[in-house]
């Protein structure tokens, strides 16, 4: 497989433009110097905006799980607990990492099932400091209702700490309109910039209930936000450079195409996806309901009976295409294609295209083109 020719339809890490690529190539500068400090807050400033908030809002040099980590050990002492509802991988992991910090109270949906909030909320007990949940729950497709678990938090007088790494700059996704007191992404997913940067914005409310000396040194929320604070805006430990750059790249080309523009965009691809899938007899893997919603980031979709994942995702790599599996109990069955960042109609449409190639080659559909043409229509229309 030559990577320069590859199609990458995973959620994430996604395809990165040139232009951001290129940003990445120019010389070190010192990460203490006014013009690093420039760039962090050109970041900070179009960040605010990419997340609908006028919280404060700081880099991390980590991936996505680094800020989880930073937001759940921050908020919690040794004997503090968290309430994490889950519905999937990621989910899990904010027990996890409750757990290593203190004891999480997890609430367990299956994996791929919307929320029930009241069972969310019959879980806050005595010695609870926040509440965590992932908007997209990228192993299983879906969005979790996070304007009713935020007011399920406030009403509790509890931070609300929200996963947002596959979904914001995809979903709508309204920090501060939502309560929401600590929001996460990471740079590669839709800000499209390579893997290695976390953003989280942190409210007042939040911040004010972080722990002194929190269990972490490295993802220490207190001591980022207050190097972010300084002028010129700084990191506590060196960051990756580069990847600062990437981003300020990428955010300024986001900004040029519309947030909101890139937002919708996302939603007609995954929607054009999920047209393709019915006219393919493919299942939507998550379920629609009250409380949740089909992802405009990730579609996952049931592995079609007469094709294994082997043949299906080995298929269409062959021809250069890369599209993700099932992860852990979900592996084999069901493969997931992702819309998010500079992903554009043609990449969804070659997916598509491939896909139903391997389908009849495997004897799982006839004839070729209802795909294409199902999801041409959402595109078109
Ligand atoms: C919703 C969600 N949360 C957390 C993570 C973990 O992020 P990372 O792999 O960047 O640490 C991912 C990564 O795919 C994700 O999609």
């Amino acid at each position: 497989m030559d990577i320069e020719d590859t199609l990458l339809m995973i959620p994430g890490p996604v395809k990165v433009a040139p232009r951001v690529l290129r940003a990445m190539s120019k010389p070190m500068m010192s990460h203490r110097s006014p013009e690093f400090g420039a760039i962090y807050e050109d970041c900070k400033t179009l960040l605010q905006e990419f997340f609908m908030t006028k919280n404060e809002v700081v880099i991390m040099s980590g991936s996505g799980t680094c800020a989880m980590d930073a937001a759940i050990g921050g908020l919690m002492d040794r004997d503090g607990k968290i309430v994490a509802a889950t519905n999937g991988k990621f989910g899990e992991r904010f027990t996890e990492i409750g757990d290593r910090y203190g004891s999480a109270i997890p609430v367990n949906f299956e994996w791929g099932m919307p929320f029930q909030p009241d069972s969310i909320e019959a879980a806050i007990e005595d010695g609870v400091k926040a509440l965590a949940m992932v908007h997209n729950e990228t192993s299983v497709g879906i969005i979790n209702p996070a304007e009713t678990v935020g007011k399920i938090a406030r009403k509790h007088d509890l931070p609300f700490v929200v996963d947002g790494i596959s979904s914001i700059g995809g979903n709508e996704f309204l920090t501060d309109a939502w309560g929401i007191d600590v929001a996460i992404t990471g740079s590669q997913k839709c800000l499209a910039v390579p893997p290695g940067l976390a953003v989280v914005a942190v409210s007042e409310r939040a911040e004010d209930r972080l722990v002194e000396g929190c269990g972490s040194y490295y993802a220490d929320l207190r001591a980022h936000i207050k190097s972010a604070r300084k002028k010129p805006a700084q990191t506590p430990y060196t960051p990756a450079v580069p990847l600062f750059y990437a981003l300020q790249e990428a955010l300024h080309m986001a900004k040029e195409e519309g947030f909101d523009v890139r937002r919708k965009r996302s939603q007609r691809l995954a929607a054009s996806v999920r047209a393709a899938a019915g006219a393919l007899g493919i299942e939507i893997f998550p379920v629609k309901g009250e409380f949740s919603e089909y992802s405009n980031t990730v579609t996952a979709m049931k592995t079609p009976s007469g094709i294994s994942d082997d043949k299906l995702r080995g298929g269409m790599k062959k021809h250069g295409i890369v599209v993700s599996g099932g992860q852990e109990r979900l592996k084999g069955k069901i493969f997931r294609i992702g819309s998010m960042g500079v992903c554009s109609e043609g990449d969804i449409l070659r997916t598509i295209q491939t896909l139903e190639m391997v389908l009849a080659k495997e004897g799982v559909i006839g004839e070729l083109g209802a795909g294409v043409e199902a999801a041409c229509k959402v595109l078109d229309g």
